[in-house]
């Protein structure tokens, strides 16, 4: 089947909400092409726009993208700068044309290493972009699950301290509420490329009841086609969230 036979197949009411996806394979697509790391990191971005294009075609309302976790400064000074980089020179270039194609944008993840790394234009941008109603494109830029979940507690514990809000009312949605994610729907569908079947503190407290979709492919090969067939496979699957 080619694409547009594909995406003719999606089953438009139940059409998950909200994808999240794990780009890895970056680092093997580039030994693979006998080339240095950072050019894998390159053609990652390319697929990044690809899938981005496919989710608007789709109709999908929130996808977010795992671009640069708070473990990843683990990595060489080489490496971390390179990627810090080409992120934001990426969105530099992308960001008036998602603006002018009603993508919504928004980074998840915790700002405090990043500060200086923000261009100003992205930023400006990205809050124009917040009256958009298309697609939603979260980028997770140093983002951490734990960290997420640290920097909600802190928060309640001063909300609660200045009375803000009491113990007794503390339930699900007020904790979702404090997330970086706050008001929007969990992801229905969490994919991972390159043949790793973990989270890597993705999104640990929305996945709950996510479904799972891995591949072997490598993130820069990752096609629209086969983002599609995720969709599909996704359709063809039984939630129960804990009922029988
Ligand atoms: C994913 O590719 C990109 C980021 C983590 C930023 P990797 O760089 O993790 O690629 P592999 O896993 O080494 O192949
Ligand atoms: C997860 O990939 C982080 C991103 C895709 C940004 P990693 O390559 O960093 O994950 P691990 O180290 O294999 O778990
Ligand atoms: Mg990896």
């Amino acid at each position: 089947m080619n694409y547009e036979q594909l995406i003719q197949q999606i089953d438009k009411e139940r059409m998950p909400q909200h994808i999240a996806i794990i780009m890895d394979g970056n680092g093997r697509w580039a030994d693979e092409h006998k080339t240095k790391r950072v050019n894998g990191h390159k053609e990652g971005v390319k697929a990044v726009r690809r899938i981005v294009e496919t989710a608007v075609e789709a109709g999908l309302k929130y996808l977010t993208v795992y671009a640069f976790s708070t473990e990843n400064w683990r990595r060489t000074k080489q490496e971390v700068n390179y990627l810090l980089k080409l992120i934001m020179d990426s969105l530099t270039k992308e960001i008036e044309d998602l603006n002018y194609n009603n993508v919504n944008i928004r980074f998840i993840g915790s700002k405090e290493e990043l500060e200086k790394s923000y261009n100003k234009k992205v930023i400006e941008t990205c809050k124009k972009s917040w009256k958009n109603d298309g697609l939603h494109l979260n980028v997770a830029m140093n983002y951490g699950g734990r960290r997420e979940l640290i920097d909600a507690f802190k928060k309640m514990a001063d909300d609660l301290k200045a009375g803000k809000i009491s113990k007794e009312k503390i339930n699900d949605e007020m904790i979702g509420n404090y997330l970086y994610t706050a008001y929007m729907p969990d992801p229905d569908l969490i994919i991972r490329t390159s043949g790793e079947e973990r989270l890597s503190n993705f999104l640990i407290w929305q996945s709950a009841y996510s479904e799972f979709w891995f591949t072997n492919t490598l993130w820069p090969d990752f096609s629209r086609e086969e983002f599609i067939q995720s969709i599909l496979d996704f359709q063809n699957r039984k939630r129960r969230f804990g009922s029988r």
